[in-house]
């Protein structure tokens, strides 16, 4: 993977930042580079596709998949809260171009809870902030990427939608084979009008045992 790297310093420091994600990632994650070294791997809900960017950047891998809905027109359901077009293209436009294309030829249209690849086509699937809007559509969409791979992670799980996770993944094993694993990637104390506030976010690991469906 050798890309052509534009000389002035603005440009520079911006791709210098995307590169550096991948430690952000890394640590919401609890991945290390050795876990994503070679994968293939599809982020859900991929926003501004700053995972594949930063994983192209890096030399990781060249097999990383974005799946993103708001980059549809119109396909999917406009009313969903799906990423605005100017989130969506902050970073890509930025990058050399045939970082671009290698993104754009790796990008699914699509929401989580139907992917049109076969059974195990990932070695990992991640999703960060991928919002639901019910236990039901939660459930569907652990339910497909557990097909698609049979690696999947998920962060954050904090107080806002943890009981949900905990519903779907209590429906999801109860006839599947599946190893859940939960672990606080992000512990701080926030100050709030009422004192400190103590937050934990964890990632949820799950990983289907036998991979038959
Ligand atoms: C808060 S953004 C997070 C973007 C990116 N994952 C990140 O961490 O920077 C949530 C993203 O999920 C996408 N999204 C919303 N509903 C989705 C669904 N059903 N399936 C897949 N993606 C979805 C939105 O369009 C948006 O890009």
């Amino acid at each position: 993977m050798n890309f052509e790297i534009p000389n002035n310093p603005e440009t520079e420091h911006f791709l210098q930042w995307v590169k550096d994600e991948i430690k952000v990632y890394e640590d919401n994650f609890e991945l290390s580079h050795g876990d994503l070294n070679n994968k293939k791997i599809l982020e859900i809900g991929a926003g501004d596709r700053r995972f594949a960017a930063t994983c192209l950047l890096n030399g990781l891998t060249s097999e990383v998949y974005s799946l993103e809905p708001g980059l549809g027109n119109g396909e999917f359901d406009e009313a969903k809260p799906y990423a605005t077009k100017e989130f969506l293209g902050g970073v890509l436009d930025k990058l050399p171009q045939d970082i671009q294309n290698k993104i754009e030829e790796k990008t699914i249209i699509s929401d989580a809870e139907k992917i049109s690849d076969s059974d195990g086509t990932y070695d990992l699937v991640i999703g960060r902030s991928v919002p639901f809007e019910s236990e039901e559509q939660l459930e569907k969409r652990l339910h497909e990427l557990l097909r698609v791979s049979k690696h999947v992670r998920l962060y954050p799980i904090n107080e806002s939608n943890r009981d949900a996770y905990t519903r779907a993944i209590e429906i999801l094993t109860k006839d599947r084979q599946i190893s859940v694993e939960y672990k606080t990637t992000v512990e701080d104390d926030i100050p709030t009008e009422t004192g400190i506030k103590h937050i934990t976010e964890d990632v949820v690991i799950l990983r289907k045992t036998i991979f038959a469906d």
